[in-house]
């Protein structure tokens, strides 16, 4: 049984363990660690999964902004998530982007942007960015970049750069 739930402050420990053992390193755990000292942080979109009363992984959104030639536009990032490496393949990053993009929705976002792999995202509706009209502020290979609409429609018309808070400079 996975239980998916906000992150608590006692959590704190074992999510950047998760992202540490996942990643192969601290830049991860470091991000999660930066933006939620930002303003930027909404606790709501910082899930852990729990099994047996053990947090093996968490996923984190968080607010950018999608810059147009007629004005920002709001949208969630999905960044950082991992899964401990001994409960990778069960199943538990899907649930976390699902219950993810779940909350995402009820908060009233329409847009997720994504750093990722190809082949993983596209399972949950993710499809090329620039395809939707939206560049990176950073290199990254095109089919790596990806968005998804929760609203249908939410980019008709849309041409912009994302636009990510400043504790991702550290990390890309
Ligand atoms: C990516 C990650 C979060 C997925 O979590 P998970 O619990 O293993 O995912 P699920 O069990 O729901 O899904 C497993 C699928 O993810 C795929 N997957 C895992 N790592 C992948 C990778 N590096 N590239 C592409 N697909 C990957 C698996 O091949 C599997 O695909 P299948 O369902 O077609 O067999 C986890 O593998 C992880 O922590 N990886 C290291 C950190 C990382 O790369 N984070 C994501 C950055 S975009």
């Amino acid at each position: 049984m996975i239980t998916i739930r906000p992150e608590r402050i006692e959590d704190y420990t074992a999510i950047h363990e998760v992202h540490v053992l996942a990643f192969g390193g601290e830049d991860e755990a470091r991000l999660v660690e930066s933006l939620r000292q930002s303003t930027n942080f909404v606790p709501e979109l910082s899930l852990v999964a729990v099994k047996n009363g053990r947090v093996v992984g968490h996923i984190l959104f968080s607010p950018v902004i999608i810059e147009t030639q007629k004005g920002a536009i709001s949208a969630v990032a999905l960044a950082p998530m991992g899964v401990r490496p001994k409960f990778q393949n069960q199943g538990i990053g899907s649930e976390l982007v699902r219950q993810g993009l779940k909350e995402c929705q009820l908060l009233g976002h329409k847009v997720v942007v994504v750093v990722g792999h190809p082949t993983y995202y596209p399972r949950f509706g993710f499809s090329s960015a620039s395809a939707k009209g939206l560049e990176a502020p950073f290199q990254v290979s095109d089919e790596a970049f990806m968005v998804l609409e929760l609203i249908p429609g939410a980019l008709d018309g849309i041409i912009g750069m994302v636009k990510y808070p400043l504790a991702f400079d550290e990390v890309v």
